[in-house]
């Protein structure tokens, strides 16, 4: 029986997933550890509105957890040696240099957690894969594990391993959700009763008909493959949000219409400014290279079409602001709705809104940038230049009202509730005319902002100038 889980990764992932462990397991002793000291601090803030990541409902178990049974820590090693399990959750992002550099998936954390598991952990210890991981990774971390010199370690002797493969599903701003009630749990490995305590645990509070066992390979290659269908449905409706537009169609309708095939469903077709987000474009560029490894070079250019043709989308964007506004929009003045990748989220990893807003700043606007949650530090990070003042600059301003002032436009990019309710004619009579909205979500209500006088672009919807 499991009472001690060590999870190496403080992250988007492996802090709430272990917040939802700990409130669900109270037997079970979870320390979360990470080398970012400034992350680990941030988890351990008396103030929970302080926490690193933005979850609805996270703050509440972290309150309920920490300091009972779930523990933020540096102290890697100690956690190490003190569970029973340990989960992998740290950073796999596309590399950026050396072999298969843009595609493959760099996996020194990785490598660097197994290797610390290898020299701290005692006795046997099961070894949980909860990073999205390219197929076969499980042998290259069981090789790790097993490579320790006995002679050259303490307490050595008797140190066993079991690796299992258990990818994360979550999406970010329904994490907590996702994790209390997940369609499905997956566990690959070859050891029944590595696999038999893990679903012990998530057997707490999962169905039992909702945990799934495969083989390593099958459970980490079904990661890669949900994320690919997911962002491949995504720029599937994109694409066709592109032709409505030509001919129009309303995406929204085409949507619905194709949504009430049950073989299709009604879930992700929703058409915006392309999917962001740390993981969809990652994964599929991993899963590309991984074909193209195996020779499978039809496969590799099948998948590589649906990140190409998201970054058409974004692009697409930034043109279409330009050209509606004469052409040029050096110094003129636009308010930027939303900057996260999606809603409930303060994460901004891979969000159009980067690259639309640095597009725009390249053509001299200025931009009003307002987001519930998003940080100015943040937004001068991902935008490459501190806040400003004139042409090609950009300000964080704290409402709607603020960031449309003076503004030719307002351009729509995270579909925040508060932007389904903005009141338009308040925020039209501070613009200046002819003004604009650019609605790449279908969020705002259309009718109210064209009453107030405002010229609408909606993604998928046929122009109506
Ligand atoms: P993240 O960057 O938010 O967190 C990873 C953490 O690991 C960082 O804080 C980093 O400092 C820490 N770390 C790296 N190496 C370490 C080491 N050797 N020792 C201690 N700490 C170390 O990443 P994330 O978003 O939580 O994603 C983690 C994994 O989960 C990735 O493989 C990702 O693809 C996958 N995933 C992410 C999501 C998501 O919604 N973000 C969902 C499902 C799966
Ligand atoms: C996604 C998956 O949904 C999770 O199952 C997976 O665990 C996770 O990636 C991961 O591996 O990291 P996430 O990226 O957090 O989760 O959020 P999504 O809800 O999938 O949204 C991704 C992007 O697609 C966002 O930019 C979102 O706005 C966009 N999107 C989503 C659309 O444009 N249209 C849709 O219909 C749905």
């Amino acid at each position: 029986m499991i009472r001690s889980i060590c999870c190496i990764g403080a992250g988007y992932v492996g802090g709430p997933t272990m917040a939802v462990i700990a409130d669900r397991c109270p037997g079970i002793q979870v320390t979360v550890v990470d080398l970012n000291a400034e992350r680990i601090a941030a988890w351990n803030a008396p103030d929970l509105s302080q926490l690193p990541i933005y979850e609805p409902g996270l703050d509440a178990l972290v309150g309920r957890a920490r300091g009972r049974n779930l523990h933020f820590t540096t102290a890697v090693e100690a956690a190490i040696a003190g569970a029973d399990m340990v989960f992998l959750s740290v950073n796999t992002p596309t590399k950026t240099k050396g072999v298969g550099a843009g595609q493959a998936s760099d996996l020194r954390w990785i490598e660097a957690s197994a290797r610390q598991v290898a020299a701290s952990a005692q006795g046997h210890t099961i070894v949980v894969e909860k990073s999205t991981l390219p197929v076969r990774t499980a042998e290259t971390v069981q090789t790790i594990l097993n490579a320790v010199p006995l002679s050259s370690v303490p307490g050595a002797e008797g140190k066993t391993f079991s690796v299992l493969s258990n990818p994360e599903f979550l999406a970010e701003g329904t994490a907590i959700a996702d994790l209390q009630a997940p369609d499905r749990v997956l566990i690959g490995g070859e050891d029944p009763a590595a696999i038999e305590a893990l679903a012990a645990i998530y057997g707490q509070w999962v169905p039992a008909e909702r945990i799934l066992r495969t083989n390593l390979w099958s459970s980490e290659l079904s990661k890669l493959t949900a994320n690919a269908f997911l962002a491949q449905r995504i720029s599937s409706i994109n694409a066709i949000a592109a032709l409505c537009e030509a001919t129009g169609a309303d995406v929204g309708e085409v949507a619905k219409a194709i949504g009430a095939d049950s073989r299709i469903g009604a879930k992700f077709l929703k058409a915006g400014p392309g999917f962001g987000g740390s993981c969809f474009q990652k994964d599929i560029l991993n899963l590309v290279y991984l074909c193209g490894h195996y020779g499978l070079h039809e496969v590799a250019a099948y998948w590589q079409q649906v990140v190409a043709l998201n970054r058409w989308q974004q692009q697409r964007i930034a043109r279409l602001v330009v050209n509606r506004l004469f052409g040029t929009v050096s110094g003129k003045r636009i308010g930027v709705l939303g900057f996260a990748f999606k809603a409930d989220t303060n994460d901004t990893r891979e969000s159009p809104a980067i690259r639309i807003c640095r597009d725009l700043l390249e053509e001299g606007a200025v931009l009003q940038i307002v987001d519930p949650k998003v940080s100015e530090r943040q937004l001068a990070q991902d935008l490459g230049q501190p806040a400003g003042a004139g042409e090609g600059s950009w300000q964080q301003v704290a409402e709607v009202q603020q960031a449309a002032s003076g503004a030719d436009a307002l351009v729509l990019l995270t579909e925040w509730q508060a932007f389904a309710e903005i009141d338009w004619a308040a925020v039209a009579a501070v613009m200046r005319r002819p003004a604009w909205l650019f609605d790449a979500r279908a969020k705002a209500d259309a009718a109210a902002a064209r009453a107030a006088g405002l010229q609408v672009w909606r993604v998928g919807e046929g122009a109506d100038d």
